[in-house]
């Protein structure tokens, strides 16, 4: 008992929310009290993704019912489905995938037969599964899990074996609620997210410092419609201090105005959408603070190859007067909903309107250096180009010069082609000839 005594004379116990740690006084593991902010918030933002995710399965399992009510009326109506009706059951089946789609990337895959009526779908939304990937002594999981009604399950990971540790010893201090909901794991966060690609609803990265190599990962974990909170601690570079620091870790290149928190979270949110563009993947903020120290971002994740076709559109260079605070904002792209040509015709150029040819014509039919520059006269030219037009220059200079008109001789164009197609070609391009030296045979 003493022993025990002893023991516990180097612990304390801190209560934040509803949860109680167990620290070290030597606080090995890390915990920051000032942030208790940032755990409330993400807790208010946390039930209002329960709700709302919740909210949006229901809308999307009676849209689903509907449709399929419509597409079971419009089969009883047409027994025989003729061709008629073919193109509606078609978008109907069309709308259908779309929706089913939709509905797994909330539900896992798991293949439910419908309860009557037959269109009915009863579907159940699985409780969210939140991942804390830097945990950690462990006190935001738990109070997620204390604090937010309707979680599933909590997993807590940290590479650091102490925190691990703590925070497994902290689970179980807080009882059998916590117990049941949080498990904790030593891994690198970034493996066990590319690990587990869409498995959490929720993602939350709460680093020392800067988020930025854990984005990519963090992405690829969070399931369709899910939410990502992320930290960003480095103010210093968000904000202008080390511009080219900046740049290496979030690909922004910030500059110093009154704005900089501002820009902090934009040059986040960029990031984060940058990185989730990769996989195709688009992201919608939900909220983005600057408080104390920090940025802190939530935003959801979804999947859609059209739609990161966008991201341009929500991108600016920023132009900042080097005299005052004014500041003027260039966007990376815009929309244009319908080509319109007619400015493209009025550009046109009086030559173009009048048809004025932009190159003089060719003085003759295939009119060009080849013949006359010497090269070699085979069959395939003759077919080409017809006789008269290499006449004189399969016999020769002089014959060329004589202009004497007769048709090349065969034998001779058949003596040449079995050289021609390895060894004229080449010589031929090879061949420069200076302005001032007639043209001569190789
Ligand atoms: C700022 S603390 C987290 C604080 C915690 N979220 C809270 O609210 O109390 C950052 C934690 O990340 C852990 N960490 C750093 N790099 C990691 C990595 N690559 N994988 C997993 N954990 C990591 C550290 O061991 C540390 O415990």
């Amino acid at each position: 008992m003493g022993e025990v005594e002893e023991k516990l004379k180097d612990y304390e116990i801190k209560r934040e929310g509803e949860a109680e740690i167990f620290m070290l006084k030597s606080n090995a593991v890390f915990f920051n009290p000032v942030q208790v902010h940032n755990r409330d918030m993400s807790i208010a933002v946390l039930r209002t993704f329960v709700v709302k995710r919740k909210e949006e399965h229901e809308a999307l399992m009676d849209k689903r019912n509907k449709s399929r009510q419509k597409a079971k009326q419009s089969e009883t109506s047409v027994p025989n489905g003729d061709d008629a009706s073919g193109s509606q059951h078609d978008e109907i089946d069309a709308h259908e995938k779309e929706l089913n789609q939709a509905v797994d990337g909330i539900n896992d895959s798991s293949k439910e037969v419908p309860k009557t009526p037959s269109w009915k779908v009863t579907r159940e939304l699985k409780p969210p599964i939140v991942l804390e990937a830097l945990a950690a002594s462990g006190l935001r999981s738990l109070r997620y899990a204390r604090e937010v009604d309707g979680l599933g399950k909590v997993v807590a990971t940290d590479n650091d074996k102490a925190s691990v540790e703590a925070c497994k010893r902290n689970i179980k201090f807080n009882g059998a609620s916590a117990i049941s909901k949080v498990e904790a794991h030593l891994a690198d966060a970034r493996v066990y997210m590319i690990t587990h690609p869409k498995e959490f609803d929720v993602v939350d990265l709460d680093p020392y410092g800067s988020p930025s190599i854990f984005l990519d990962s963090a992405v690829q974990a969070v399931a369709d419609g899910g939410l990502l909170m992320c930290t960003a601690t480095d103010m210093a570079v968000l904000c202008g201090t080390n511009g080219e620091v900046c740049y290496s870790k979030y690909g922004s290149y910030p500059v110093k105005g009154k704005y900089c928190h501002e820009m902090a979270l934009r040059i986040l949110l960029a990031s984060i959408e940058s990185h989730a563009n990769r996989y195709k993947r688009y992201i919608v903020p939900v909220l983005s603070v600057f408080m104390d120290f920090y940025v802190r971002v939530f935003v959801r994740v979804f999947t859609s190859a059209n739609e990161i076709k966008n991201t341009p559109l929500k991108l600016s260079y920023v132009y900042q007067c080097v005299g005052c605070d004014s500041f003027h904002l260039q966007c990376l792209g815009r929309t244009v909903t319908k080509a319109n040509f007619s400015r493209a015709v009025a550009a046109l150029s009086k030559a173009q309107v009048k048809k004025v040819k932009r190159f003089l014509p060719n003085p003759e039919r295939h009119w060009g250096p080849k013949v006359r520059a010497g090269r070699k006269i085979t069959s395939k030219h003759v077919s080409l180009l017809g006789p008269e037009a290499i006449n004189g220059v399969v016999n020769g200079a002089s014959s060329h010069e004589d202009g004497n008109g007769a048709a090349p001789d065969e034998s001779a164009v058949e003596h040449e082609e079995m050289k021609d197609d390895d060894e004229n070609e080449p010589t031929t391009k090879r061949q420069k000839i200076g302005d001032d030296e007639p043209a001569s045979e190789p």
